[in-house]
């Protein structure tokens, strides 16, 4: 790193590499080609439960509503297990990218990646791709989000087996979007919040 002007090319992408690591969301779009923003859209319980026996643990209408409008017309990333939670197979209006290790898999009316960074990429001319899920997928792509779509449910879920990973609250501001804020579905209170990347 000593010879910053006037460098060879390795030591520039040695720099460029140092920089992401410093700044990943400001300059992914020059230097990475990835999207410059990404959003993470999920429902979670308080427990950051979000689902069970390959299906989510409530039935909010006005989650899968939100999520529709929300959504529609970006790409949406997603495991292979949530692929194969769709009831009705890929998301219509939307570019559906299954993540898996399985190079053979071939999910009709959807395209396919290796990894998040390979997903992300796909999305490079996008403004926003959205990562849906599922736990795994959640995981390994939080670090790239920008944005936060929560459906916050006001309950615990015992018999869940999957969660939300942990995030620092401190990282998101809330962006005050959302109207309304609060619902109850089937006993369930619930409530939408919109975080950005502080
Ligand atoms: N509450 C919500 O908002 C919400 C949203 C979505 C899903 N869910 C729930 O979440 C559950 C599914 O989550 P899950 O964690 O079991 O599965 P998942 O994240 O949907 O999918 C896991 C699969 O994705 C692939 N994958 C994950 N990480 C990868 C990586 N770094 N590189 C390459 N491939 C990778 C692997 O597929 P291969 O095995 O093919 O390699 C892995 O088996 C379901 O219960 C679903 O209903 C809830």
């Amino acid at each position: 790193m000593e010879h910053i002007i006037g460098y060879p090319v390795e030591a520039e992408r040695n720099l460029e590499k140092d920089i992401a690591s410093l700044h990943p969301f400001s300059v992914f779009n020059s230097q990475t080609s990835r999207p410059m923003e990404t959003a993470v859209i999920v429902a979670m319980g308080r427990d950051r439960a979000i689902g069970r026996d390959g299906d989510m643990p409530w039935h909010i209408p006005a989650d899968l509503k939100r999520f529709k409008a929300l959504t529609m017309g970006h790409p949406v990333i997603m495991g292979r297990r949530t692929w194969l939670s769709l009831p009705k197979g890929a998301l219509p209006g939307r570019r559906n990218i299954v993540v898996t290790t399985d190079g053979g898999f071939r999910p009709e009316g959807a395209e396919t990646a290796s990894s998040p960074e390979e997903a992300l990429a796909l999305c490079a001319g996008d403004p926003m791709p959205f990562v849906i899920g599922g736990g795994r997928i959640y995981k390994a792509m939080l670090p790239f989000a920008t944005r936060l779509y929560l459906t916050l449910v006001d309950a615990e879920f015992h018999d869940a087996d999957t969660w939300f990973p942990e995030f620092s609250q401190t990282e998101w501001v809330p962006t005050g979007e959302e109207m309304p804020p609060e619902g109850e579905a089937g006993g369930l209170r619930y409530r939408f919040v919109n975080l950005r990347r502080r």
